[in-house]
């Protein structure tokens, strides 16, 4: 091979390297990185973007250079060079691509062992996924319909679902995990920065399933310590209820900023017991909670859980029907 054509070659490909590596760089394809985890997660897709990179560069300076200087005159009707196979070309574009496809995944199996390690004292937090909600529940007993986590310290989410298959996101934390009935899945979340983020459904799941999200608030270690003490909700007990059974997935709901339509609005609930004429306020609301087949507002379909009446305990029933009554009038 000439000098020049040498040159022209990696000129081609230092051209094709430049132009992918900024769509690389100054695209902002993923989100900015909230957990430490995260951050070993980035380090791989940007080291396997790196070689995908290198090679792409190879590959496209070989093709151009070949389409420009190889291409037939245009009165050129011959037949090609007979030509065959190059051992060494073969054995080099066969042991190259096994080397770095086995470099990534070493890189990826240690990202995925440091990933899974919590550390001596973890915050063990139950996470569970229900049409259409989520709910998180701390060592204390106490649980909430969105998750608190403490920067700096690693939570242990121990994931399971109690109806169908849901998958926990935030993107943020840059991992997924189902959520399977019967099935308890784990993944460890060290956060990295404070901030409120976005916990999603990652799994089709019904006809909520765009609806369900929650969110996750980092917080110093004081104010996770605070958090822990007072229960962090503030506002009436059946806000709490409300809030860690994901009713606003589905209702809509003012005092509580909830804006779902799947649901009857729960705004007008006076208006639909009324209609109903089921009893009073308060027998329609626990009936329509407890058992919801029992009667459906016009214009909505059974889609309520009929889990609701077996999960809220009794005394959290109550808390809750007042506060919707209460809203309601
Ligand atoms: Cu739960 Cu999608």
């Amino acid at each position: 091979m000439r000098r020049g054509s040498v040159f022209q070659l990696v000129g081609l490909g230092i051209v094709a390297a430049a132009i992918t590596t900024l769509v690389a760089v100054l695209v902002p394809w993923l989100p900015e990185d909230a957990s430490r985890e995260s951050g070993r997660i980035h380090f791989v897709y940007w080291f396997t973007t790196g070689i995908a990179i290198a090679v792409f560069s190879v590959v496209v300076a070989v093709l151009a250079y070949s389409v420009l200087k190889f291409r037939a005159r245009p009165d050129d009707d011959s037949d090609g060079p007979p030509t065959h196979g190059h051992t060494t070309l073969e054995i080099v574009w066969t042991a190259v691509p096994a080397i770095l496809v086995t470099a990534i995944s070493i890189v990826s199996a240690v990202v995925l062992a440091q990933n899974g390690h919590a550390g001596p004292n973890p915050l063990r937090i139950q996470v569970k996924a229900q049409q259409f909600a989520w709910s998180f529940t701390y060592p204390n007993g106490k649980s909430y319909g969105y998750l608190t986590l403490p920067k700096g310290r690693s939570a242990k989410l121990d994931i399971t679902s109690q109806d169908v298959i849901h998958s926990f996101w935030v993107p943020e934390f840059s991992q997924k995990q189902d959520a399977v009935p019967g099935q308890h899945n784990m993944i460890v979340v060290t956060p990295t920065r404070l901030g409120t983020f976005p916990v999603i459904c990652t799994e089709l799941c019904g006809l909520g399933h765009a609806l369900m999200r929650s969110h996750a608030d980092v917080v110093t270690p004081a104010q996770f310590a605070t958090f822990m003490k007072n229960g962090g909700t503030k506002g009436p007990a059946g806000l709490a209820v409300f809030q860690q059974n994901g009713c606003g997935s589905c209702h809509t709901f003012k005092p509580a900023n909830a804006t779902g339509t799947i649901g009857p609005d729960l705004d007008k609930l006076a208006q639909y017991a009324k209609q109903a004429n089921r009893g009073s306020l308060a027998q329609f609301t626990k009936e329509s909670i407890v058992s919801p087949s029992a009667y459906i507002q016009p214009g909505y379909s059974d889609l309520m859980p009929h889990t609701f009446g077996t999960q809220i305990p009794a005394n959290q029933l109550t808390q809750l029907v007042q506060y919707l009554d209460q809203g309601a009038k």
